[in-house]
C-alpha cells in the first residue's frame, strides 16, 4: 500500500512545494481542508501522516481513529492545536518547525512596539484623513532608556531582546523555565511576572500557549502595569483575556496595545470591542509571514514527512519521549544507546 499524507487544514498558499516533494518521494499527497473531526477522520483514516496548520484541533478522538498514522506535522511552531499527550500515548510522533519565522516574528513584535510608542498608525491615519498635524496623536515618550519586558525568553523573545538593545532599551525578562543567565547574557535581568508587569514600559509576549499561560494576563496583571506602558502580543491570543484588556484600554490602565493575535479571533466581527480603540494596533496573525519563511516552512515540513516515513528523524520532535514507548509507531527512529 502506498504511503499517504493528508493535509487537513485550509491551505494558506498554493501547495506546489508539497506536491513536488511528495511526488518525487512517491508518497500520495491529499489536500483535504476539513471543518470537523468527522471530516478529518473520513479523509485521514488510512493516512501514514497528517499535516495541520491551526484551523483544526487535532484531538485524542481524531488521533485514536487514525490507526496507521505515525506522524502529525504541525505546520508552524506552536502546538497548542494538537493533543500532544494523546499522540504520545498512542505512539504517534508530533513534529513542528521551530526556526522558519523567528526573525519575522521578532521583527513584527519590534514593529508593533515602535508603532505603539511612535504612534505610527495613528499619525498615518490622520494624514490619510487630511490632517497634517504632528501632535494629532499625542506626544510619545523616548524609546532609549525605556524598559522592555520580555515574557518568554525563548527563540523569538531572545531575538526581540537583541533587536531592542539596538534601540537602547533596558531588558527585563520573565521565563521560569530557563536559566536566568540567559537574560544576563543579553544585558538584562530575569524577574518575576509581577515585577515584569510593574516595571516594563513595553511588554512583549513570547510564551507558547499552554494550560499555564492560557489567560495568564488578566485584570490583576493588567492593573499591575504602568498607565504609560504598551503591551504587544505576537504569541497566542488566548494568553491575554480579551474582556480584561478591553477594560484596561477603556479605563486607561495601560497606554495601548499591539496585537497580532487576539483571543477568540479569527473571525473578527465588525463590532469587536478592540476596534473602538485607536491605541489598539491590530494585525491578522501574520507575524510569521514572509515569502522566504513561507517557502522554508512548506519545504521543511514536507521533507519532515518524507524523512520520518523513510525512518529518519524530523528537524524538530515535539514529543521525543514517544520513542521510548512500547507502542511507538516510529520505533526505527530510536537512537541506539
Ligand atoms: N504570530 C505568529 O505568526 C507566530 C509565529 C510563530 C510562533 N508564534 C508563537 O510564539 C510562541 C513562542 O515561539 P518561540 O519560538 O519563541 O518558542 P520557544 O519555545 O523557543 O520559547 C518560548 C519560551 O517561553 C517560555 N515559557 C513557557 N511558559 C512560560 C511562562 N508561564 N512564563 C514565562 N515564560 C514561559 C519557555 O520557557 C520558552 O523559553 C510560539 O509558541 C507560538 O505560539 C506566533
Amino acid at each position: 500500500m502506498a504511503l499517504k499524507v493528508v493535509w487537513v487544514d485550509p491551505a494558506f498558499a498554493p501547495l506546489a512545494p508539497e506536491e513536488r516533494i511528495f511526488g518525487e518521494a512517491g508518497i500520495e499527497f491529499v489536500y483535504a481542508p476539513c471543518a470537523s473531526e468527522e471530516q478529518i477522520i473520513g479523509v485521514a483514516h488510512d493516512a501514514d501522516a497528517i499535516m495541520v496548520v491551526l484551523h483544526n484541533y487535532i484531538s485524542s478522538g481524531i488521533l485514536a481513529a487514525l490507526p496507521r498514522c505515525r506522524l502529525v506535522v504541525r505546520h508552524g511552531i506552536g502546538v497548542d492545536n494538537i493533543d500532544v499527550r494523546a499522540a504520545t500515548e498512542l505512539g504517534i510522533l508530533v513534529a513542528n518547525n521551530v526556526t522558519y519565522c523567528v526573525d519575522e516574528v521578532a521583527d513584527l513584535a519590534m514593529g508593533l512596539l515602535l508603532a505603539c510608542t511612535r504612534k505610527i498608525a495613528l499619525l498615518s491615519q490622520s494624514v490619510h484623513a487630511g490632517t497634517w498635524d504632528g501632535t494629532a496623536a499625542g506626544i510619545g515618550h523616548r524609546l532609549r532608556g525605556s524598559t522592555l519586558g520580555v515574557l518568554g525568553l525563548g527563540r523569538i523573545g531572545r531575538r526581540v531582546a537583541r533587536r531592542a538593545s539596538g534601540f537602547g532599551l533596558k531588558l527585563l525578562a520573565c521565563d521560569p523555565y530557563i536559566d536566568p543567565s540567559v537574560a544576563t547574557e543579553l544585558g538584562g535581568k530575569m524577574v518575576s511576572l509581577d515585577e515584569l508587569l510593574a516595571q516594563s514600559d513595553l511588554l512583549t509576549i513570547h510564551t507558547p500557549l499552554t494550560a499555564e499561560t492560557r489567560q495568564l494576563i488578566r485584570e490583576r496583571e493588567l492593573r499591575l502595569m504602568k498607565p504609560t506602558a504598551y503591551l504587544v502580543n505576537t504569541a497566542r491570543g488566548d494568553i491575554v483575556e480579551i474582556a480584561a484588556l478591553v477594560k484596561a484600554l477603556q479605563e486607561g490602565w495601560i497606554a495601548g496595545v499591539g496585537l497580532d493575535v487576539i483571543e477568540g479571533v479569527p473571525p473578527i466581527s465588525a463590532d469587536h470591542p478592540l476596534l473602538r480603540f485607536d491605541n489598539a494596533i491590530l494585525t491578522p496573525h501574520m507575524a510569521w509571514y514572509s515569502e522566504e519563511a513561507k517557502l522554508e516552512l512548506q519545504e521543511a515540513c514536507a521533507w519532515d514527512v518524507v524523512r520520518v516515513l523513510r525512518g529518519e528523524p524530523p528537524l524538530s520532535m515535539v514529543n521525543a519521549e514517544v520513542l521510548q514507548r512500547p507502542n511507538c509507531r516510529v520505533k526505527e527512529l530510536r537512537v541506539a544507546p
